[in-house]
């Protein structure tokens, strides 16, 4: 199962991915928000970090206007390791090393069929399970228990 989340800017790449989704037999819940009335990111974000952190969902996607602000707030869950990418190296390289748990997507900076590519390939490849990645993933989740 896959959270979905967006604001007004990321509304429309978000019911995109929905239908690409769809088309794929992959499962997802909807977080909103639901139309293309102005809203907050944060919000949204929270509601998909929570479901993605208590194994509601598997993975989430987040939908801003750049993917930055969405990206910033959800990384302040703990747990989250939220990435945001245009280009398709960055999105398959953060699940390989990263085990980045949410992708971030702007709808003002990538189109739909970008998005959909960067969305596969982040759905599709899995951690690495490296040692020297599982180290560094350890790091950053001391840096959340310190701060
Ligand atoms: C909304 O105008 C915009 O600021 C927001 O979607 C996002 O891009 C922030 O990072």
């Amino acid at each position: 199962m896959i959270a979905l989340g967006s604001d007004h800017a990321g509304f429309e790449l978000k019911e995109a991915i929905k239908n690409h989704l769809t088309e794929n037999n992959i499962e997802y819940i909807d977080f909103g928000t639901y139309s293309v009335d102005s809203c907050d990111y944060a919000v949204y974000a929270e509601k998909v970090a929570k479901s993605v952190v208590s194994g509601e969902c598997e993975k989430g996607l987040l939908f801003c206007g750049t993917g930055v602000g969405i990206s910033i707030a959800a990384n302040k869950v703990r747990g989250i390791r939220a990435a945001c990418c245009s280009d398709l190296f960055s999105a398959e390289a953060t699940r390989l090393h990263n085990d980045a748990n949410i992708l971030c997507l702007g709808g003002r900076v990538v189109t739909k069929e970008k998005a959909s590519e960067l969305v596969d390939i982040f759905l599709k490849t899995e951690f690495t399970n490296e040692d020297r990645h599982i180290r560094r993933i350890a790091q950053i989740t001391e840096l959340e228990n310190n701060f």
